[in-house]
């Protein structure tokens, strides 16, 4: 009885001891902190800290951390840490936070590329890394322990180079991936975004070729790939249980858009420069949800659609093509009638 008290006691004192003071992650989190350089918004991570209080955070715009009720970093925030002027690179200690469910790192100034053991953390739900000066690949997912509940990638303002690996596309729940402003090159991979509205945001990179045709069977919440080498169809995004948002603008994508559908599912569309050509179709003026298109910059032809929603509309949303005319633009019949064949003499 006596001696089992006893043990009780130490086994008390000691797994107390683990969690609330010395603390499982401590080690890890001290070596991240001198891995990013001692920066000044970490000075209280020092030997002993409350890691887990939040509370106990005397600098919560720098970093914030949660835990599981074992003591685990569950959840890493990192923000607007500007070191000492050295470079350090991105601080690989992180993957040594097992237990991780949520990493976002931004406005970090780290350098070099971003380690491929961040895809072995397979409890993550959410990674970002934003706003840094890594550069290198994407990371690919391939590997035997790679994280299947993974929702939402953001990895936009980065130098990131190379091309998109495939393998982004193997993750079964993502819905999510934010690669905008980045270095990326080459072709957009065939694959998709298995759930039911997924957001693909590839904005302002160096991609090239055309949309893989398997998009046209997407209903994306919001597809963006704007301001890239893009070319060729992208009619198929248009039409009943299909895309809401899709950004085209500053590529060279060239298709006939008379044809296309503007359901009731699409509220927002920027196709300005491009060399999208045809008529505005009558779907354009009875979308009830659309209120922020942009057809400007292209080499769209003939008279607006009438009624409908195009009161919604100014003259800037269609400006700069080939010969539109009608309301909001200057009338039709304003225009100079095409020039009669010469009569023969
Ligand atoms: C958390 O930190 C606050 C502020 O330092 C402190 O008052 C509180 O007692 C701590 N909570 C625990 C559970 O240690
Ligand atoms: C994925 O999420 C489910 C449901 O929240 C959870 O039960 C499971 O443990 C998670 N898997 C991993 C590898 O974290
Ligand atoms: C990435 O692109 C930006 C803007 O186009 C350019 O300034 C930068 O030098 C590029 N970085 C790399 C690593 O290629
Ligand atoms: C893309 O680049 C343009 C021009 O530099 C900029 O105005 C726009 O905000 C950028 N878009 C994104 C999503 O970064
Ligand atoms: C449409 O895009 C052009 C070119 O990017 C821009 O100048 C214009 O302000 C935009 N108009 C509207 C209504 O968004
Ligand atoms: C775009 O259209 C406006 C209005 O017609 C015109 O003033 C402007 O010069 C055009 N811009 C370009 C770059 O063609």
């Amino acid at each position: 009885m006596y001696t089992s008290s006893i043990f009780l006691l130490v086994l008390l004192l000691c797994c107390t001891s683990l969690v609330y003071s010395s603390g499982y992650d401590e080690n890890t989190l001290l070596k991240i902190k001198k891995q990013l350089g001692d920066p000044y918004g970490l000075g209280w991570w020092v030997k002993g800290f409350d890691y887990c209080n939040q509370s106990a955070n005397v600098a919560p715009e720098y970093s914030q951390i949660t835990c599981t009720s074992t003591g685990r970093v569950e959840s890493l925030m990192l923000h607007n840490l500007y070191g000492p002027a050295r470079s350090p690179l991105f601080p690989d200690g992180i993957c040594g936070l097992t237990y991780l469910v949520v990493l976002d790192v931004s406005e970090v100034n780290v350098f070099g590329s971003i380690p491929s053991c961040i895809t072995k953390l397979s409890h993550l739900v959410r990674l970002g890394i934003a706003k840094t000066y890594l550069s290198g690949p994407v990371p690919g997912f391939s590997g035997q322990t790679k994280p299947t509940n993974l929702t939402n990638i953001d990895l936009s303002g980065n130098q990131l180079s190379g091309t998109i690996p495939p393998s982004l596309f193997t993750l079964p729940k993502l819905d999510t991936l934010n690669l905008a402003s980045n270095n990326l090159t080459g072709t957009i991979p065939p694959g998709i975004l298995h759930t039911k509205n997924p957001a693909l945001l590839l904005t302002n990179n160096s991609l090239s070729g055309e949309l893989p045709k398997s998009y046209g069977s997407v209903e994306f919440s919001r597809i963006d790939v704007g301001g890239n080498q893009l070319g060729g169809d992208a009619s198929f995004l248009f039409g009943k249980q299909k895309a809401q948002y899709i950004v085209l603008a500053n590529n060279n994508f060239e298709f006939d858009l008379s044809y296309t559908e503007f359901s009731d599912n699409i509220y927002g569309v920027d196709l300005s420069h491009n060399k999208i050509y045809g008529k505005v179709p009558d779907s354009f003026a009875t979308a009830q949800n659309l209120w922020y298109p942009n057809l400007s910059f292209n080499g769209l032809c003939g008279e607006l659609p009438k009624g409908g929603n195009m009161w919604r509309f100014g003259p800037a949303v269609f400006a700069n093509n080939s010969c539109l005319c009608g309301p909001p633009l200057p009338p039709c019949s304003n225009r100079a009638p095409a020039p009669a064949p010469a009569p023969a003499s």
